[in-house]
């Protein structure tokens, strides 16, 4: 069972942050984008970077599961390529075959506005995101749209909280970011612990993630852009410290932390330092459910030892020959942008985060499960944000946000409805309490 209530989440009306005007819906075959008035939004949703591996399983799953009448486009820089995308989607369901397609390219930030200027929510796969995702959200924070991605890279994070936060709060844009396995399992799944426990009390969570599959040709160019850039990253997030409100009469901390032994679940936990912790710390501090004093941990779930050992020299080689050009080169060579794990590869790929929540009376433990984490719950994870942006009664939010904060409980429903688990494992009360 799943309970969805959440306190300081109240619904709005569909429709109310951009209506969509009375401009033409009229289907071609290849739109070129011209100026329009930003308040023309004959689009609900532009999928942009349809023909990438990720983008092309997104695109399927919204062909799949679009509501009758939901108005969406595809967008990219290639209109041949766009074109095969569309004939493919015109297999699942014929009407598709009408779908628009749009040109934007993310270095022609001219392209990028006007795509922004048609819809009301734009999901983007187009990354590396520290390399082509800044202008497009800069276009979509100017022109009131909402904007959904799949970056995991908190060095981008960061720099459009300090450069473009504030732009999307005045025209009330969200930016929601790593709408994929980074990092909504996550911030959903804390969310779903935390309802869980009580109120008003101290709450701990800690987080433990399993899973098993392969990445892509553009997963392996972000994660080696990411770590490449160690001093850049630990400045834009010094300056976001700098820049962020404290949390008024709260206290929130996502600390990285040391190995722990997990007695409740019997497994090591490695604390991983990715963008996770981060976002749960933000959803945190933006909702008073999390409590007055409200801490989490992230770690990689290692039932044995060796295996940790491993895990960790192995990280620690890739960090460090990321810095290195030709070494990053050579690595990234062995994954061509565009491809990615077989169907039959996904097919046996599945992840688990099981979460610990601790209240000073009682224990629960919880688990988000799914399959392929990488690509098909990424997949389904963006169209539903997407969808979920577009259609469904929201909490009233704008600027950069979490999927906890803009979407929670709806989201949450959505993925549910879709196959992916949320359940509660145990509760159980702690000695000493009443
Ligand atoms: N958070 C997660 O869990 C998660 C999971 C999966 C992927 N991702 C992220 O998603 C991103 C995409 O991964 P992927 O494997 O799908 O990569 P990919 O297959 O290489 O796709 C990249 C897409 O970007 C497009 N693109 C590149 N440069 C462009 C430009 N200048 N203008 C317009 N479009 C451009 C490509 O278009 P063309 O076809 O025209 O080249 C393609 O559609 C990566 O950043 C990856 O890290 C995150």
């Amino acid at each position: 069972m799943i309970r969805t209530r959440f306190s300081g989440h109240k619904g709005k009306g569909v429709h109310a942050r951009n209506p969509p005007s009375a401009a033409s819906t009229e289907r071609r075959p290849w739109t070129t984008l011209g100026a329009m008035a930003d308040e023309s939004r004959p689009h609900d949703l532009i999928l942009f970077g349809a023909t990438g591996f990720t983008g092309g399983l997104t695109a399927e799953y919204l062909a799949r599961h679009a509501p009758p009448g939901c108005r969406w486009a595809l967008a990219g820089r290639d209109p041949g390529r766009l074109a095969d995308v569309r004939d493919r989607l015109a297999a699942v369901r014929r009407e598709w075959g009408d779908l628009p397609l749009l040109a934007a390219d993310a270095t022609d930030p001219a392209s990028l506005h006007r795509l922004a200027g048609q819809t009301r929510v734009v999901a983007t796969t187009v990354g590396p995101y520290l390399r082509y995702g800044e202008p497009l959200v800069a276009a979509c924070a100017a022109a009131g749209t909402d904007y959904a991605d799949l970056a995991g890279e908190p060095e981008f994070v960061d720099r459009v909280y300090l450069r473009h936060h504030e732009r999307a709060r005045a025209t009330g844009a969200r930016l929601v970011h790593a709408c994929g396995f980074d990092c909504t399992p996550f911030d959903l799944g804390v969310r779903f612990t935390v309802e869980q426990l009580p109120e008003d009390v101290p709450l701990r969570v800690d987080g433990f993630l399993r899973a098993a599959g392969r990445i892509s040709g553009g997963t392996l160019a972000s994660a080696l852009g990411a770590v490449s850039r160690p001093l850049p990253a630990a400045r834009a997030a010094r300056a976001r410290r700098g820049a962020e409100p404290p949390v008024p009469g709260r206290r929130v901390r996502a600390p990285l932390g040391a190995p722990v032994r997990s007695g409740a679940l019997r497994t090591w936990g490695l604390p991983i330092p990715t963008l996770e912790s981060r976002v749960v710390a933000r959803s945190a501090a933006a909702l008073p459910r999390y409590g007055p004093d409200f801490r989490y941990r992230h770690y990689a779930a290692v039932r044995r030892l060796p295996v940790a050992a491993g895990t960790v020299l192995g990280a620690g080689a890739f960090a460090a020959a990321a810095q290195v050009p030709p070494l990053r080169r050579l690595m990234a060579s062995r994954l061509a942008p565009g491809t990615g794990p077989s169907e039959e590869r996904r097919a046996r790929s599945w992840f688990s985060a099981r979460f610990v929540g601790t209240a000073p009376d009682r224990r629960v433990l919880t688990e988000v499960s799914g399959g392929d984490p990488a690509y098909d719950e990424t997949a389904k994870i963006l169209a539903e944000a997407a969808l979920c942006l577009a259609h469904d009664p929201l909490p009233e939010t704008s600027g950069q946000v979490t999927t906890a904060q803009a979407m929670g409980g709806a989201l949450t429903e959505r993925l549910v409805a879709a196959g992916m688990g949320f359940r509660v494992r145990s509760t159980s009360a702690l000695p000493g309490s009443p």
